[in-house]
């Protein structure tokens, strides 16, 4: 479905979640890969739970913002938040999912993450973002690495899966890091 861009990118455009894309975000979140890379969990949310959670994402909530990813054939790729923004300090946390893992290794996370980012930092004026990224996800750490987030600490085998335990990664990219200049997506000029 195609739909106004926000946002848009070398390879993915961002806009506003739809109720239409509710029954494919619930196809792709009963892949059990996905659900755990994402919480670390099995069985997520239904379809009655993934609409409710479209429709909040719909709704203008001052703390979070959640927009759809897409490719230009117009197909829903994924979903990436700020969320817990903290007007006062400038900070927030930071999720994003591709559901389709045929949409994995494209590059289409990265830019997504970066589309954002720079969206968060030039008009919320954020200072820092943060995430967490469970230890068995090299794909998500390499991903946000190339967008210049780092390593800050572990939550030490915070993760029981089999029977083993995974650690947690706190990651984070500051202000200093992103060049809004370089977004080729700003149009508005960064100085007078
Ligand atoms: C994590 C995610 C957002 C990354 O987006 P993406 O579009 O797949 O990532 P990109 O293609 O931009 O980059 C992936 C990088 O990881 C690398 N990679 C893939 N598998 C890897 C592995 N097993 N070990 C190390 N690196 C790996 C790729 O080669 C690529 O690096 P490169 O460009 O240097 O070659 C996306 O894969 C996703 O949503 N996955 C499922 C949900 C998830 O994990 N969400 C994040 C939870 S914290």
């Amino acid at each position: 479905m195609q739909r106004p861009a926000v946002l848009t990118g070398e390879k993915v455009y961002l806009g506003r979640l739809a109720l239409e894309d509710v029954p494919t975000i619930t196809q792709h979140t009963a892949n059990l890969e996905l659900t755990t890379y994402l919480r670390g969990e099995g069985l997520v949310l239904g379809v009655e739970g993934t609409r409710a959670w479209v429709e909040s994402t719909l709704k203008d909530t001052p703390d979070t913002v959640t927009l759809a990813i897409l490719n230009f054939k117009h197909e829903l790729v994924g979903a990436v938040d700020l969320r817990g923004i903290n007007y006062q300090h400038g900070t927030s946390d930071l999720g994003i999912a591709l559901y389709n893992p045929a949409h994995w290794d494209r590059g289409y996370g990265t830019e997504a993450v970066k589309l954002i980012l720079a969206y968060g930092m030039y008009h919320h004026n954020l200072y820092n973002v943060m995430l967490k990224v469970f230890s068995f996800n090299p794909r998500a750490i390499r991903a946000y690495q190339k967008v210049g987030f780092r390593e800050i600490g572990r939550r030490t085998g915070a993760i029981c899966l089999g029977g083993r335990r995974f650690d947690e990664v706190f990651m984070e990219i500051t202000r200093n890091d992103v060049h809004l200049e370089k977004s080729a997506m700003f149009r508005i000029p960064l100085e007078e």
